[in-house]
């Protein structure tokens, strides 16, 4: 990383959390911050779902949840871009403070609560850019005070099939009411069902992705997957942010309520993604989410079964040249390890 990221980064951090993250996004979308390729790793780059990546890496879902800094974003070298969580209307999310920093474990709770400027607003800005091929998905939520959360999908996936190459059903998020109501293997059922019909209708065919919590058992997690594979999903996305807080955490904000992420949810999200690569056979591709903090950590989700791999908490302790340092070292893992790509490493574990 740069001398002045660093500093900037520093900097940052002794902001409240969601000040420091607020200009964070203002500085890439004024064009501030790292200028990166996507396709400088020729080996990283790999075909999935019908899309074209050029390498492995996103940001991860809620760092940019109205699209106002998806070509700052791109330029740290991503491979794809997810903005996100959209929901229909907008909503305000819960009273701040609502996003707390955790030092001393290199991690966060948040309990933002799906705050975003609606699907309206973010359909119009995705509608004016162009990704130049970089795929694009948005994650989609349903807003919190809604008596009909499918209905909230619904509509979401009917406005953004358009313009998206692939759109995440949330159904893990921690910190709204309507957040996990589709973590009932019935209801999920249901939901992907009419999903997949207003998909169809809107003439557009974006792949579509379901993302999974941490918190929940073996059992349940089995039921989940084999709906998600019965209605067609194209991937899963492991995980969101987790309710649990393991003994080791030091920091003071250890007891806030929220979704943990950051270190303490790397062993956890690694754990489950062996489980779903497991369950799957590797036949479904995995988005690698949870405490990623380096390009070995990066490896370690490929090698766990993850074609894909996203960060969000990572960029806050090691600045936003952590995406373009990610990429060095797994093209570097690739060579040492004798593989030709990407893909051929993905899984390598399980072999
Ligand atoms: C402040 C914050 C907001 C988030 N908002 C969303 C969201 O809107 N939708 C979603 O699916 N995940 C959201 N996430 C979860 C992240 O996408 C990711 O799954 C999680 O933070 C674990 O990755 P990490 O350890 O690299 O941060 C959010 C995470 C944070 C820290």
């Amino acid at each position: 990383m740069s001398a002045l990221h660093q500093i900037t980064t520093a900097a940052l951090r002794c902001l409240p959390a969601e000040t420091a993250h607020g200009l964070a996004l203002q500085g890439l979308a004024a064009g501030f911050g790292p200028r990166e390729r996507a396709d400088d790793f020729p080996s990283l780059a790999q075909s999935l779902m019908g899309m074209s990546f050029a390498n492995p890496v996103a940001v991860s879902a809620g760092f940019d949840k109205n699209a106002l800094a998806v070509t700052g974003v791109r330029r740290l070298g991503t491979g794809f871009v997810e903005v996100g969580g959209v929901t229909p209307r907008p909503q305000p999310g819960n009273p701040r403070p609502r996003v707390f920093r955790l030092a001393e474990d290199r991690a966060a709770i948040n309990r933002l609560g799906f705050n975003n400027d609606g699907a309206q607003a973010v359909h119009a800005r995705l509608a004016a850019l162009d990704m130049g091929g970089t795929p694009l998905g948005v994650n989609l939520a349903a807003n919190g005070d809604s008596a009909e959360p499918a209905d909230d999908f619904v509509a979401l996936v009917e406005r953004f099939a358009p313009v998206a190459d692939f759109l995440t059903v949330d159904i893990s998020c921690p910190n709204s009411s309507n957040g996990q109501v589709f973590l009932d293997p019935q209801a999920l059922e249901g939901l992907l069902a009419r999903l997949n019909a207003a998909r169809d209708a809107s003439g557009a065919r974006p792949a579509m992705f379901g993302k999974l919590s941490p918190d929940i058992d073996d059992t349940r997690l089995a039921e989940l997957i084999a709906v998600m594979r019965a209605a067609g999903i194209d991937a899963i996305t492991v995980c969101n942010t987790t309710t649990e807080r393991p003994a080791s955490l030091q920091s003071a904000h250890a007891g806030e309520r929220g979704g943990l992420s950051g270190a303490p949810l790397f062993e956890m999200a690694n754990e489950m993604l062996r489980k779903v690569y497991a369950m799957t056979g590797g036949e479904v591709p995995l988005v690698g989410v949870g405490g990623i903090m380096s390009g070995a950590d990066a490896w370690t989700k490929i090698r766990a079964g993850a074609s894909l791999v996203q960060l969000y908490t990572g960029m806050v302790y090691e600045g936003p040249g952590l995406v373009q340092a990610i990429k060095r070292h797994l093209a570097q893992e690739l060579e040492r390890g004798g593989h030709a790509n990407i893909a051929d490493a993905v899984g390598s574990e399980h072999r």
